[in-house]
Order: C-alpha cells, then sequence, then structure tokens
C-alpha cells in the first residue's frame, strides 16, 4: 500500500461488541447517539465475536452484523472487521482438541479463556480460513468497511505434537544438516550432539531449557508460525473478496515474539496502549517518566514501517487488570491521546465502547459505562478528544521525520537475557535503550526506533545501547554509518556473539574495535545497591584524555550501577573515567574520531543523567535544529509533517501550570494563544517546514 492514510480524517474510536447486547436494539441506538455526540467516527467489531457468529460447525449468524454495520454506516460511522480468531468457540474444541495448546510441561489445556489456540493445528486453520473467507464475502465489498483487523493480540506458544514437527522442519530449512545445527548450537557442550533432526525437542523445564540455541530458535521459530498463521487468515480474507488494508493489534513491551518479522505482513501496524499512569507515589506519580516510556513504544510501532500506525486500543478511564486501578487524572485521557497522534498515529481508539454487564472485564472502562449517560467525566474527556481531533483532519497521513534512531532488536535482548552472566538478576536491556531514547527526546529530537537490521542512512545520531548480539551485516551498517560522517552512541555488551549465539573470537565488540577505538576486557556485575562513578578524566588518570573538540561540556560526576565493563583504549580517548573501585581511573565514557564522524562508548550501565547530558551535547554539535526548545519541566514536544508545514506538539504531564516560548513563525492550531500549558493539557503548532 502507497497512500499513508486509509482514511480521510483521524480516526476516532475503538472496540465495539453488540453482539453481548442483541436482545437489546434499543443499546445500539444509544450507542450511536453518543458515538456521534463524542464524534467517534469508526468502530472496531467482531473482535471476539465468534461463537455468535457461528453458533455451530458450518451455521452462519451474520444478519445482526449486516444490520449493525449498515445502522453505523448511516450513521456516518466506519468499521474495522476484526477475525474472530482471537477466541474459538466451545463447540470447535470439542470437535478437534487438537486447537487447543499443550504446554511447555507437554500437558494440553481445557477449553476456556482466549488467545490459546494451536498456531499449526491445520483443523484449526481451515476453520479460521471458512470463517474469514465468509466474513470477507460479505463485508468487503460494504462501503463502511475500511480495515481488517486480524485475531487479536497474537502471543504464546504451543509445544504439541504438531508444533514439534513443524520446529524440525523449520531447523531443516534453516540449518541443511545436523552438524550445522550441532556446530551452531554448540551442542558438544554436556554432550548434547544430536544424531537426527527427529531427536529435537521444544524448549521445557522437563528437558532441555539452557541450550541458548535451542532456546534462540524456538522464539524465531514461534515468531515465524505466528507470522504464517497471521499470512494464512489474510490469505482468507483476500479469498473471500477483501481488498482492504490488514492490521494486527501489537502489546507493549511485548517481547514473545519479534514485532519486526511480523509487522511486514501487514499494511498497517497498530498497537494497544495501556500505561500506568499516576502508578508512582503520590496523586499523580512520576507521569513524565511514562509519557517518555509510552513515546518510545509510539515511536517503536511507527518505525517498524516508517508510516503512520493506529493506536488500536486505549483505556479511557482506569483499567481493570493491573495490580491497582488507577483513575485517568483529568485532562489525561485528551493529552495521551494527542501524544499518539504527536508521534505518528492516525488514530484514537479505545477500548471499549460500551463497558460490559458481565464477566472478566465489566470493571474495565468505557466511553459508555454501566450507567449508559452521557453526564458522565469519562465521557466529557472523549467528547474533548473527539473535538480535537476533528479539527486536525489534515494530520492524517502525515510522516515524523526523525534524524535520530536507537536501535532495539529482539533476536539480541532474547539471546542476551537468556545467557547465564555477567547478571542473572537483570541486565535492564529495557532501561538502556529507554535511556539513550529519552535522552534523544530530552535533547528535542524526533527519534526513531528500529531493529538492527533497518538501514541508517537518514540518520545523523544512531545509538545503539547493549547491542550484544551482531546479526548479518550489522557491524558493516555501524561502520560505514560513522565512517560517513554519522554520531555512532554505543554501551556496554555489545559485539558479544554472532547471530547464533556463539562468542566471537578475538577483540569484541565485534568488527568495531577501530570505529570506536577501544577493545572490550572485562565486565563488573555490581550487585543490587552497589554503585560507580564517571568522573571527569584528568590528565592523570589515562593518556588518551580528549582535548579540543572532543572535550564535551558534561558535569563533574555521574553514578552508575549493575554492569561496569572494562575496555583497552586502542586509539579513542577517555571523557570520563570510572572514580571508585580497583579499576578508578579506567575510561567509564570514550569517544573516537572515525572517517567523517565519531563513536561514543558509555562502558557502565550509568544514570539517566549521563545519557541527558551526553546526547544533550552530541545534538547540539550535530546541529539538529530541537523540535522546540527550553520546554518547562515534565514537558516533552514531538512533530509530524506533511513536506509543507511541520505540526509541533508540546503536551505537559504533571498537574502545575507552565508556559512554553511560542518560536516566531509558529501558529497555535490548538491550546492556549500564549503558550500556557494547564496541569496535563496540551499545545499545537503549525510553521512551514524547514
Ligand atoms: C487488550 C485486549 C482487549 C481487552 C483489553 C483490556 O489487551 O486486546 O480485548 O482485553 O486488553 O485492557
Amino acid at each position: 500500500m502507497d497512500n499513508q492514510t486509509i482514511f480521510p480524517s483521524l480516526i476516532h474510536g475503538g472496540d465495539y461488541n453488540p453482539d453481548q447486547w442483541l436482545d437489546r436494539p434499543d443499546i445500539l441506538e444509544a450507542d450511536i447517539r453518543m458515538m456521534k455526540k463524542a464524534k467517534i467516527n469508526c468502530v472496531t467489531l467482531c473482535v471476539f465475536a465468534w461463537s455468535t457468529l457461528e453458533p455451530a460447525e458450518g451455521e452462519f449468524n451474520l444478519q445482526w452484523l449486516h444490520d449493525v454495520v449498515d445502522r453505523l454506516y448511516e450513521n456516518g460511522i466506519y468499521v474495522i472487521m476484526a477475525t474472530p480468531s482471537g477466541a474459538r468457540p466451545r463447540w470447535l474444541a470439542e470437535k478437534y482438541p487438537e486447537v487447543l495448546r499443550i504446554n511447555a510441561q507437554r500437558q494440553r489445556m481445557l477449553f476456556g479463556e482466549r488467545h490459546n489456540h494451536c498456531y499449526t493445528s491445520p483443523a484449526y486453520r481451515e476453520k479460521v480460513r471458512i470463517i474469514d473467507k465468509k466474513l470477507a464475502e460479505e463485508f468487503a465489498s460494504h462501503p463502511a468497511v475500511i480495515l481488517w483487523h486480524i485475531s487479536n493480540e497474537f502471543s504464546g506458544e504451543c509445544h504439541c505434537p504438531l508444533c514439534r514437527d513443524a520446529f524440525r522442519s523449520w531447523l531443516k530449512n534453516r540449518y541443511g544438516s545436523i552438524d550445522r545445527l550441532n556446530h551452531a548450537w554448540w551442542t558438544a557442550f554436556w554432550s548434547h550432539t544430536y544424531n537426527d533432526f527427529s531427536q529435537i525437542e521444544s524448549p521445557s523445564p522437563l528437558g532441555d531449557s539452557s541450550l541458548h540455541g535451542l532456546s534462540l530458535d524456538w522464539k524465531r521459530f514461534v515468531t515465524a508460525q505466528t507470522t504464517d498463521f497471521l499470512v494464512a487468515e489474510k490469505k482468507a480474507l483476500q479469498e473471500g473478496g477483501a481488498r482492504q488494508p490488514v492490521t494486527t493489534n501489537l502489546m507493549r513491551d511485548f517481547t514473545g515474539l519479534d514485532y519486526s518479522v511480523l509487522a511486514k505482513e501487514i499494511d498497517i501496524v497498530s498497537w494497544d496502549n495501556y500505561p500506568f499512569w499516576h502508578s508512582g507515589s503520590g496523586s499523580t506519580g512520576s507521569d513524565i517518566e511514562i509519557a517518555y516510556e509510552t513515546a518510545l513504544q509510539h515511536d517503536l510501532m511507527r518505525s517498524y514501517r516508517h508510516r503512520p500506525f493506529l493506536m488500536m486500543e486505549s483505556s479511557p478511564s482506569s483499567m481493570n487488570w493491573p495490580p491497582i486501578s488507577r483513575l485517568r487524572r483529568p485532562g489525561t485521557v485528551p493529552l495521551t491521546s494527542m501524544q499518539a497522534i504527536a508521534h505518528g498515529s492516525d488514530s484514537v481508539q479505545y477500548f471499549q465502547i460500551r463497558q460490559s454487564r458481565g464477566s472478566s472485564e465489566k470493571f474495565h472502562g468505557a466511553v459508555i459505562d454501566h450507567y449508559g449517560g452521557e453526564d458522565t467525566r469519562v465521557f466529557a474527556e472523549v467528547c474533548k478528544t473527539g473535538e480535537d481531533l476533528a479539527a486536525l483532519s489534515c494530520l492524517a497521513g502525515t510522516q515524523v521525520d526523525a534524524k535520530a534512531a536507537v536501535i532495539a532488536d529482539m533476536e539480541s535482548r532474547w539471546a542476551m537475557e537468556a545467557a547465564a552472566g555477567p547478571r542473572n538478576k537483570g541486565l535492564h536491556y529495557r532501561e538502556a535503550v529507554l535511556k539513550s531514547y529519552r535522552a534523544l527526546r530530552e535533547a528535542g529530537l524526533n527519534v526513531d526506533v528500529i531493529d538492527s537490521g533497518a538501514p541508517l542512512d537518514s540518520y545523523k545520531i544512531v545509538a545503539a545501547p547493549m547491542l550484544y548480539m551482531f546479526k548479518e551485516g550489522v557491524p558493516e551498517r555501524l561502520r560505514s554509518f560513522t565512517e560517513g560522517g554519522g554520531i555512532l552512541i554505543m554501551t556496554c555488551w555489545s559485539g558479544i556473539v554472532d547471530e547464533n549465539d556463539l562468542c566471537y573470537e578475538g577483540a569484541t565488540p565485534h568488527a568495531l574495535t577501530n570505529v570506536l577505538g577501544l577493545r572490550f576486557e572485562e565486565i563488573d556485575g555490581l550487585p543490587d545497591g552497589v554503585t560507580n562513578r564517571f568522573v571527569r578524566a584528568k590528565d592523570a588518570d589515562i593518556n588518551g584524555k580528549a582535548a579540543g573538540e572532543d572535550d564535551l561540556n558534561l558535569p563533574d560526576s555521574f553514578s552508575c550501577d549493575t554492569l561496569c565493563e572494562l575496555v583497552r583504549l586502542e586509539g579513542a580517548k577517555a571523557l570520563m573515567v570510572y572514580g571508585d573501585d580497583f579499576y578508578a581511573g579506567h575510561p567509564a565514557l570514550t569517544v573516537n574520531r572515525f572517517g567523517k564522524g565519531a563513536a561514543y562508548y558509555v562502558c557502565a550501565d550509568a544514570e539517566q543523567a549521563l545519557y541527558t547530558s551526553l546526547y544533550g551535547e552530541i545534538a547540539a554539535r550535530a546541529g539538529i535544529a530541537p523540535v522546540l526548545k527550553d520546554l518547562p519541566e515534565n514537558t516533552c514536544a514531538a512533530s509530524r509533517t506533511d513536506g509543507q508545514y511541520e505540526y509541533i506538539f508540546a503536551g505537559h504531564y504533571a498537574p502545575d501550570c507552565v508556559q512554553i516560548k511560542i518560536p516566531q513563525g509558529s501558529e497555535v492550531l490548538c491550546g492556549n494563544k500564549d503558550g500556557i500549558l494547564e496541569g496535563y493539557s496540551y499545545i499545537i503548532l503549525r510553521r512551514i517546514s524547514s
């Protein structure tokens, strides 16, 4: 799909389950009236409606859906049609028990819950094909339907005989011979050598769970099999005549699948955004932290396809599944909805439009609650969001222009976190990525979050924190990026293993030691609570102390914890050294000029302030203009562009009132004309793109 938008304006909507209210035609009418009031222009139907659509095998009941879709469309409300494969009907599990998953302990599950079917089962695939095709035949040509939503939040794994066989075939295809697999998995260790592919079992606490190559390939297989299932659903829709784009909803911080693989098979990335707002101490907690974490997730989702994405779900009020259900503070629904738009979403969608009366989500927030009236605080927040979105339709399809990127690589993370050592109590990869990301955002830059296979040509700054695994081509790309004038920032525990999780022989970070001007020697895992320090390098400390253009204007000291790497300088200059322990005076932060660019190396898990200062200096020297300058505390900015105009969003994530300086040449599209940001509010500016 070449065009960047599926809808002429921003989508405002959410999951809607009229299948729970078929005996209540008045509910549909009330809902439509309230949706129109809230400027809801699109709803997602059928996510879990299979047992209503096909109450018995081969018996279809779709008239109610036609009626609902028609009625919505007459009222200007479009539809995202879901395939119902996220939860199967009871009759299906009864007749075809193979659809029920087997867990790693080799126990078959009972029917129940959702998201728990076998992705390999031919019976499941066939029943899904039939219902998907049927839905497409009936609705592909309906003008209301703008997008197909395949299944729901793909996740989990199955260890049934069918899946284990499929895994063996996948391995055969990957390695060709058992000898090559034995080498890649280093199976001579503990006498685990395989004689034949048929001997391979999926990882299990009853068998192998510490054979790293096996565990890594199993995760890759689960991603491949899930993706294959998704592709089969896409084909079934096409067989039924569907021509609309497809999506599937991804999840926050989800490590069960490598989304960079799955995302290639969908036309539009969408995701479900459920941050724990106000979950810190005090009445609001540290919402700015959550704002940065959420911004990272939005940017990650956008970067999978480098085009606008959809925020498919979010809660307009509290969720009911976290340990404690906090209410969203006034103003936060519009604010955090606009945050999604700022980072490239073309939609604000909720779970769900109408609260269900029974079962496990009856207390989950919804646009329309059990009371059912318009005079609720939550409904007012949704209406305000709807009004602002309607006024911003020019944003649909606009892009985010990022000159900086952070590499976040799932396979590398899997390998690093499965390995034993150097710190089995937590390596903090997620936090390492967030620290670099946040620092770049604090420096005022738009940021892409990319996997290690992504091209780097369009960036001026690339951060590759803890990039433990170098897949094929990675060091070469990082090298030529730096050589060509890019600024590379790497952090400890990088370039240690290859794509098969085998440690590189020789100096590491593999193939990049002359780019970084150093090599890894040892790594110290620090117990919880133990810290070291980064202090400014003095002449006496080290021969290679940075001077001149390399001497950044950094504060005198930062703390660090969890991991301290000891490196040997081979041309790099030390900007900071360790302050304590037997390695006091050893390099802790280094820089090396390489080609037309420079490579920085942060040797330890440093506090956020180090990254904020370092990236601030780097961004200023790289001459990349910040989206907005001099932002008040607890405020962050992001921008989108249509090539002609730049749309700048500033959001304030605290209850106090602040003011931003409105740059010359900008007009205020939304918010206070003097740049005043009340507690939990935002402002949107427009200026000619530079
Ligand atoms: C999502 C899911 C929805 C609903 C929601 C509640 O993960 O896709 O169906 O359960 O959570 O927060």
